[in-house]
């Protein structure tokens, strides 16, 4: 019989956690057990800390559902995300580097022509994203589908919107044969994470800026391809060196293009001044 003590209940709780019924499960939970036991010893955790960190979980878990994931904002803001994605997506350097997915991503967005305009009438300057989706020999990647979503100028995604019921900012592209893929859409304009929940809470228990920079994001997955989940930010926008989910790569920043109305990349005819970007998007091939 073996009494509980400060000194050895880590030792105990990691050989219970340690027959995990899976060898992974097992080394996750102990490695977990492990690191939380000396993160309470190494602060000195106290009772009344300990309650207000369980009290913030509850109240995360409480404010998510199917549109809002407060939990992936967390990890997003904790540059959990951003390192998991760079542990897991070792891509060759002349491939499109990888960020995080964050919370605003919605699966079902409808699938649309070249060129469409994905912004439908939402107030904003007219931008062109066009290049090519290729992989890192140069050869032409045709029938990508590349799933696009933005916030709109006030900064806000359709999740975060009450009472929509068509898909607001977000489409999917296939690119044509030779690779080549463009979307219409708006100038997309920095915001802050949403300023209501217990993550921002934390956040502003610091001087850490709470802004994102300007950017669409993108998601391609293609077989035979590693599945790539990215952003295009603007060149120039504020807070490209303070991020506040650690996203921003220099791949990723790209000139916005100001042109004279006339025909725009998807050959049809502005009336007003647009926006482009090029960018071609470079798959990794699957090992
Ligand atoms: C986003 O850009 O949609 C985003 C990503 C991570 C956290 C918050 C927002
Ligand atoms: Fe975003």
């Amino acid at each position: 019989m073996q009494y509980i003590t400060e000194e050895n209940i880590t030792e105990i709780a990691l050989s219970r956690w340690g027959t995990g019924h899976d060898p992974r499960t097992a080394e996750l939970l102990t490695a977990l057990v492990g690191h939380l036991h000396a993160f309470a010893r190494e602060v000195r955790l106290t009772e009344e800390e300990w309650a207000t960190a369980i009290r913030w979980l509850v109240r995360t878990g409480k404010i998510s559902d199917e549109k809002r994931e407060e939990f992936v904002l967390a990890s997003d803001v904790l540059g959990l995300s951003m390192l998991i994605v760079q542990m897991n997506n070792k891509f060759d350097s002349a491939a499109t580097p990888a960020t995080v997915l964050g919370p605003f991503h919605l699966k079902d967005s409808p699938h649309v022509e070249y060129g469409a305009d994905m912004s439908d009438g939402i107030p904003g300057a007219p931008l062109y994203i066009h290049g090519v989706v290729r992989d890192i020999d140069g050869k032409p990647v045709g029938g990508a589908v590349l799933d696009v979503w933005q916030s709109d100028s006030e900064g806000l995604y359709e999740s975060q919107l009450k009472g929509v019921d068509e898909a607001r900012l977000r489409a999917k592209y296939t690119s044509r044969e030779d690779g080549s893929y463009c979307v219409q859409t708006i100038v997309p304009f920095g915001y802050g994470i949403p300023n209501d929940g217990p993550v921002r809470e934390l956040v502003n228990l610091t001087a850490m800026s709470t802004f994102r920079p300007a950017h669409v994001h993108f998601l391609i997955d293609v077989p035979g391809y590693e599945r790539l989940i990215t952003h295009l930010f603007r060149e120039g926008t504020p807070h490209l060196d303070d991020d506040v989910v650690y996203g921003v790569k220099e791949q990723l920043v790209v000139s916005f293009v100001e042109n004279e109305p006339g025909p725009p990349p998807n050959g049809r005819e502005s009336a007003e001044p647009f926006f482009t970007v090029e960018y071609d998007f470079v798959l990794q091939p699957r090992a």
